[in-house]
């Protein structure tokens, strides 16, 4: 009798960039698991039809990307309480009674990241600084709350989105227009930047840091290139900081769990695999 593969995909619409087959290969080669995960490009007028019918497609569960997240979520019969909050999945599996589960793990993968590339770094919570508000910034806002920061400060170009951000998480949140950063950054604990801005192709993110408390830790979560021009003037400063390319792993760590029954780590060597194809 042969044994039973299971297998995963990411799914999205476009899904040819993803690593997450890259990710998933290296723990199950790693862990010696009889698995298989790939890719597969899904239309989103197809999308909520293909997550409902995972089964059938021989599938136990799979990833979702953009522009997927938010139809992933409608289609499932039980969602945790980040996918419930972001109306977003990015983490889909089957229970034992065949329900299709969802999860979010954007905001577990920022957290994960902080963890473990700075101990500590929440010992005194204090003040955040979130720069954006697209979908990673929510996830990073609702992340921050659940780790007690006292004060989480969304900045960005449109006020109105960052307002929205702050009208859905409450009293702890405040929304901000770009210039207002200048004063901000004095009184911050925590600077992440969840813009667009520094990616490779895309305009520089320029700000002065000068008057950033010299103990604040600065995160970027854009991780290509992996030294942006944000981590090198903090590193300038002083200031301790943390790239972005660990985000990208530690998200991926509950589906491989869930799927595939081993909760894996993220070790150098993955980072420098993932790194290497960028
Ligand atoms: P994601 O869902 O990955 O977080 P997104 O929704 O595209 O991505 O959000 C991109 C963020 O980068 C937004 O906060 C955007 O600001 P706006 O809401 O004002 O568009 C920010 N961003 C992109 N280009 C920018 C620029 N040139 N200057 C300032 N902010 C910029």
């Amino acid at each position: 009798m042969s044994a039973v593969v299971k297998k995963a995909v990411v799914t999205g619409h476009p899904v040819a960039h993803s690593r997450s087959p890259l990710i998933h290969g290296y723990w199950l080669e790693q862990h010696g698991i009889l698995g298989e995960y790939g890719r597969i490009d899904v239309a989103p007028e197809a999308a909520s039809d293909f997550y409902r019918n995972l089964r059938s497609a021989g599938l136990v569960g799979a990833n979702v990307t953009v522009p997927n997240k938010e139809i992933a979520a409608s289609a499932c019969d039980w969602l945790d309480e980040t996918a419930r909050t972001m109306g977003a999945a990015n983490t889909l599996w089957l229970d034992e009674t065949g329900r299709l589960c969802g999860a979010n793990t954007d905001g577990m993968g920022f957290l994960g990241n902080l963890d473990q590339l700075a101990p500590g770094w929440n010992r005194s919570q204090g003040t955040a600084l979130v720069l954006g508000a697209g979908g990673a910034a929510r996830a990073i806002v609702w992340a921050l709350l659940s780790r007690d920061f006292t004060a989480v400060h969304v900045v960005n170009r449109t006020e109105e989105k960052a307002r929205k951000i702050c009208d859905e998480f409450g009293s702890k949140t405040f929304a901000h227009g770009w210039e207002s950063l200048g004063t901000l950054l004095g009184k911050v604990d925590l600077l992440v930047n969840t813009t667009s801005l520094g990616m490779t192709g895309k305009q520089p993110l320029e700000i002065d840091l000068s008057n950033l408390p010299r103990h604040a830790l600065v995160n970027d979560i854009v991780y290509s290139p992996l030294e942006t021009e944000l981590l090198k003037q903090a590193a300038v400063q002083g200031n301790p900081t943390v790239d972005g390319i660990g985000m990208l792993l530690h998200q991926a760590v509950p589906g491989f769990e869930r799927w595939f029954g081993v909760r894996p780590e993220v070790t150098d060597d993955l980072r420098a695999l993932v790194l290497k194809d960028l």
